[in-house]
């Protein structure tokens, strides 16, 4: 949620960071600005996408070696060019762009307006170059204004500051907002994420909380607010330019989808021997906490949650450990009952999320110990977790979930099909059986991808909706939910997603021509009720397009539309069946001219609570 990108060095610093800008859209892009140094401090800020500041700079051919940047998701004011990135203080010395949300906003605004200051714009931020202005007024150096920011400034920030007093040099700094530093030859970048740095070096420092880093010319230096000191250990990003570019695909999102075949593989590589015992690393560190738990609560939020609801289905049904699943962005909202022998999974793509990272904080306050799975190696949940598992699904750039979605799942079934083993509460040879399927799904995946024209038929038909309803029952139920999300947040058609069970306890009202159902029927335990689901909707004049299984005629006969896909057992089908779902809402967006790798309103992480 909002990205900052800054450069030092000999480059012209304002192409390298509207470069880094366009990188960063992802996280937010309702408007964009850059500050450089030019003799004294510019500023340019623009609403709307990347492209109109880049059209913008273009324009004025402008050059400057030091430059900072930012792409921004509101929290404070609607998208415009007076609340965009960065803020300049009234002297207009300092310019300043920040991601976070700073709660005490109000207070510190009133405080300052009190002392004479005037505000230009409706943000949190502007607040933070106005207070060093007057830090400095009281005397402080302007170091040491920013390490008394600490003592003014609650909630969430990683900011990125210029001062025309130390023209050559840039400062960030941060508290629970992501920040990289890039260690180049002759040049430095810091930014939200590595993608702004990956085509200029592969050298990285993970910032942590309450750290001031000081780029100069040809040195860096990192200051330690707290007395935790540290050796920043230089990181090589295991990244390449190729992962963060469409290749061809018209959009992220697409690319993405397709990519799961190798991304499931990728989550599952070296982790599966010959004998299908399951070798995952951070698991045996933290294996009596598993093993051993009386009870394991699972967390995310949006599309990690419903991975994680769906995994409750199959970890209770191997482990017989009661499995519990919340909502990261409710969990400390309900006071949780934390005891010793429980176990928290956290569940994140972007180990950035900002509900996550409060959950997991308050869990860790009532002692619970923390299993995280991320994507995002050295990311900031990776980091508070106790132990872990990456799901190695590589760069995730379309706003909407999925490939993260079918490796969250991989990890997790490895994770249960491995406390089975231990728990001995499976049997083995059907435990054997299960990881040999999930060792092979992705050939299935293979083959459902290869049905793009039936679906982009049925997405037309769906675009035409003003309401989707989506159905399953048992695991499938939270692919259903799952599927809802997908095509509400990409297509803005209202979508619901239910317990099939409960259609006849309400839902089953909304049902009329113009609301068509998705329901996933499979050849499963489920079959036969699910078949009564689809009778009922019809005899109400509804649309119903089914998932099912490859051959079921049976059900294809009932249907409008058909999406089959192959057989598998029907704990690892959840991997199967969401394809189709990402690739309808994907196709329906498409039909509908939206912008899918920038749906309104949104952004990929959301690291405000
Ligand atoms: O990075 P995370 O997995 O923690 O993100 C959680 C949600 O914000 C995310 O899954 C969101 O719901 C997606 N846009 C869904 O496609």
């Amino acid at each position: 949620m909002c990205g900052i990108v800054a450069y030092l060095g000999d480059k012209n610093g304002i192409d390298v960071v509207i470069n880094g800008l366009k990188r960063l859209e992802y996280r937010g892009y309702d408007s964009s600005g850059i500050s450089f140094y030019d003799n004294k401090i510019h500023t340019l800020k623009r609403k709307g996408e990347v492209s109109v500041l880049s059209d913008l700079v273009n324009e004025l051919n402008i050059k400057g070696k030091t430059a900072i940047g930012h792409t921004r998701w509101a929290t404070h004011g609607e998208p415009s060019n007076t609340n965009a990135h960065p803020h300049n203080s009234p002297n207009n010395k300092i310019t300043v762009v920040h991601n976070g949300i700073i709660e005490n906003y109000f207070e510190l605004k009133s405080t300052l307006i009190k002392n004479g200051y005037k505000f230009k714009s409706e943000t949190d931020t502007e607040i933070i170059p106005i207070l060093i202005q007057e830090l400095q007024q009281q005397g402080y150096s302007f170091l040491d204004a920013l390490k008394e920011l600490k003592n003014h400034l609650i909630g969430a920030y990683a900011l990125v500051i210029m001062t025309e007093e130390f023209p050559n040099q840039l400062f960030g700094l941060k508290k629970g907002s992501p920040m990289v530093l890039g260690i180049g030859k002759n040049e430095f970048l810091l930014a939200s994420d590595p993608s702004p740095i990956i085509e200029h070096t592969k050298q990285v420092i993970y910032i942590n909380d309450d750290e001031i880093v000081v780029l100069s010319k040809n040195n860096f230096e990192i200051i330690q607010l707290e007395d935790k000191q540290r050796n920043p250990i230089i990181e090589t990003l295991d990244l390449e330019v190729e992962m963060i570019e469409k290749n061809g695909y018209d959009h992220f999102m697409l690319k993405e989808i397709f990519e799961q075949p190798k991304t499931i593989y990728d989550s599952l590589r070296g982790r599966i021997s010959s004998d299908y015992q399951i070798k995952l690393g951070g698991i045996d560190k933290f294996a009596p906490h598993l093993f051993n738990a009386n009870r394991l609560i699972i967390i995310g939020c949006g599309t990690s949650y419903y991975a994680g609801f769906t995994a409750q289905y199959f970890l209770e049904f191997l482990t017989r450990i009661p499995t519990q699943i919340e909502f990261a962005s409710e969990f400390r909202y309900k006071n949780p009952i934390i005891s010793s022998g429980d176990a928290i999974i956290a569940i994140s793509q972007s180990g950035e999320t900002a509900d996550t990272k409060v959950a997991i904080e308050e869990a860790k306050i009532k002692g619970a110990s923390i299993f995280g799975v991320c994507n995002v190696v050295g990311s900031s949940i990776a980091r508070m977790a106790h132990e872990g598992a990456y799901t190695h699904a590589g760069i995730e750039i379309g706003v909407a979930s999925t490939k993260a979605f079918t490796a969250q799942l991989s990890v997790l079934f490895l994770i249960a099909i491995k406390i089975a083993q231990m728990r001995k509460t499976y049997e083995q040879s059907k435990l054997d059986e299960l990881t040999k399927e999930l060792s092979n799904i992705n050939k299935k995946v293979d083959l459902i991808l290869k049905q793009t024209e039936n679906i982009q038929n049925i997405s037309k038909e769906l675009a035409k909706a003003k309401s989707i309803l989506f159905l399953g029952r048992g695991i499938q139920y939270p692919i259903a939910m799952e599927g809802a999300l997908k095509m509400k947040e990409i297509t803005y058609i209202h979508s619901e997603g239910f317990a099939s069970g409960e259609m006849k306890h309400g839902p089953i009202a909304l049902i009329e021509s113009n609301t068509p159902t998705i329901i996933i029927c499979l050849k499963d335990e489920n079959y036969l009720k699910n078949l009564s689901n689809i009778k009922e909707i019809k005899s109400r004049k509804g649309k119903v397009i089914g998932i099912i299984t490859q051959g079921d005629n049976r059900t294809k006969e009932l249907l409008d539309f058909c999406i089959e896909i192959p057989n598998a057992l029907s704990l690892i089908a959840p991997i199967l069946s969401v394809i189709p779902l990402q690739l309808l809402s994907y196709y329906t967006a498409r039909e509908l001219g939206n912008n899918i790798d920038k749906p309104r309103n949104l952004a990929k992480s959301v690291t405000v609570e």
